[in-house]
């Protein structure tokens, strides 16, 4: 699927409804290590000597990984990774929020990248925990190659809503339905991590394909690490879609979805055979 749309007619599509070709956003001016620090991995995760890249290491002994030195209560987060090349199959590196408190209520907002055996696409997994309730899974190809190139991936978590955006391009939107008594993440601080690790038990192809030991290490790259506060609707307007997208922003999403989810876990009415959460019918 990967090669079937280039990049480049993705990017005229989007030109098309964004009104623009979104180029990545230029690194940011500091080091990444004045807002991530390596927290696991003994050595296998580190810093360039220029502060601009952060990479992450993955070999039969560990994987590792990073944290954010700052918590949020509400952010908008990017950051631009360039994943495992090759025979990347039973590696996952990961970007995502999570709670400081109790693991039982803990918050949670997941992107998970799955590899893949060269050739094929790389998924990306993303899910979001409340009060420890999670199982809100959806899977997207990528349109794409994620380990020729650094790309931005970003989650924007306001009090109205949940966003995941690939290079600027909105492909899910969780919103706040508390009111109607659906767990949102709104009063735990959370803080950003990363992590390149094994789980060749399930990430590729179901566990069907197991990790490659004579292509390791295995490295994944992240770079121009941003977050900034989106608890006031100001700020978060300023990153964009703070409170709610635009018809635009609607239909890059929309574009997105059509062509790329390979998982929702509102149309699973096997794995939900009394009904889909309530959330999936809201709008
Ligand atoms: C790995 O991928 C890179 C670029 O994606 C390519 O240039 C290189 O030849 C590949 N290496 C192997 C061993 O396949
Ligand atoms: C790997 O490739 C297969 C075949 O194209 C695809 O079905 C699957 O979604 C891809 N991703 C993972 C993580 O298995």
């Amino acid at each position: 699927m990967a090669g079937a749309f280039s990049s480049t007619t993705a990017c005229v599509v989007l030109a098309l409804l964004l009104g623009l070709c979104a180029a990545a956003p230029a690194a940011a001016a500091g080091r990444i290590d004045d807002g991530l620090e390596v927290t696991w991995g003994d050595g296998r995760g580190s810093v360039s000597p220029d502060g601009q890249v952060l990479s992450l290491s993955l070999d039969r002994t560990s994987g590792s990984g990073f944290r954010s030195k700052d918590t949020y209560l509400f952010a908008r987060a990017d950051v631009q990774i360039k994943l495992v090349p090759n025979n990347s199959a039973g590696t996952v590196t990961t970007f995502y929020f999570l709670s400081e408190g109790p693991w039982d209520v803990h918050d949670e907002v997941d992107l998970e990248f799955l590899g893949n055996v060269s050739g094929q696409p790389y998924t990306l997994h993303t899910n979001v925990f409340a009060s420890g309730n999670g199982g809100k899974e959806q899977q997207f190809h990528l349109w794409f190659d994620p380990t020729a190139d650094f790309h931005t991936y970003s989650i924007l978590w306001t009090q109205q809503h949940i966003l995941v955006l690939v290079d600027g391009t909105p492909i899910r939107e969780f919103k706040n339905h508390a009111d109607q008594g659906v767990p949102y993440p709104s009063s735990q601080r959370m803080r950003l991590y990363g992590s390149l690790w094994d789980a060749e038990d399930w990430a590729t192809q179901g566990g069907r394909v197991k990790t490659d030991w004579s292509q390791a290490p295995f490295v994944a790259r992240y770079r121009g690490f941003t977050a900034a506060d989106a608890s006031s609707a100001p700020a978060a307007n300023g990153g964009g879609y703070g409170q709610e997208m635009d018809t635009a922003a609607e239909q890059a999403m929309k574009w997105a979805r059509d062509n790329y989810m390979v998982y929702d876990y509102c149309a699973d009415s096997k794995r939900f055979p009394q009904g889909v959460p309530p959330e999936c019918s809201m709008p």
